[in-house]
């Protein structure tokens, strides 16, 4: 089993304070949507909506970055997979993603709802590599910097594993 990163106790702690802010945050907010984006995000997301007093709607969202796939001449880019129901114009909408890695894919989820006009567009992310950063996104709500390292559990995986862990562990791809 992978070495554990963040105790589920440290996560929880974390995720109710994030549900906290962002209470505070959409107080005066009668049109608030949460955007998961699939699949990584869908137990943090279970949890922090779950922690909201603030009346809010939950959308999915799915993507794939083609470096994932053979074809590594678009590495990088990324695909939108599956859009969200709802309209989000004149909405606010809080993006829910389980980490941040080099930005590309916030910051193209950032793009593409940003252009649909809603109300306010923000973020939140679980996990986040500082020091993979290549692009510039801004994260709103962040629950952990971690060291570039691959991490597990709580909705990520490595090859579609360990998604269901309840803690953040992180494992070695190479061996
Ligand atoms: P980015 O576009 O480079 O920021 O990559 C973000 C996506 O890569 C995340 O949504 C994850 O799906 C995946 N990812 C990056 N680092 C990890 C990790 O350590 N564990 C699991 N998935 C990761
Ligand atoms: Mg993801």
């Amino acid at each position: 089993m992978p070495d554990v990163l963040i105790t589920e106790n440290e996560i929880e702690a974390r995720v109710v304070e994030l549900a906290r802010e962002i209470d505070d945050d959409y107080a005066t907010s009668d049109e608030l949507i949460l955007v998961g984006v699939l699949k990584g995000s869908f137990i943090f997301l279970a949890d922090l909506a779950r922690r909201l007093k603030v009346t809010h709607r939950v959308e999915f969202i799915a993507v794939s970055s083609y470096g994932e796939s053979e074809d590594t001449t678009h590495s990088g880019a990324v695909r939108l997979l599956m859009d969200v129901r709802l309209d989000v114009s004149g909405k606010d909408v809080l993006i829910v993603e389980d980490i941040v890695d080099s930005g590309t894919t916030l910051e193209y989820l950032y793009r593409v709802l940003k252009a649909r006009a809603p109300r306010s567009l923000k973020t939140a992310t679980l996990l986040r590599k500082p020091d993979r950063l290549q692009v510039e996104v801004e994260v709103n709500y962040l629950g952990f910097d971690i060291p570039d390292v691959w991490v597990v559990g709580y909705g990520l995986d490595w090859a579609e594993r360990y998604r269901t862990l309840p803690y953040i562990g992180k494992i070695d791809p190479g061996g």
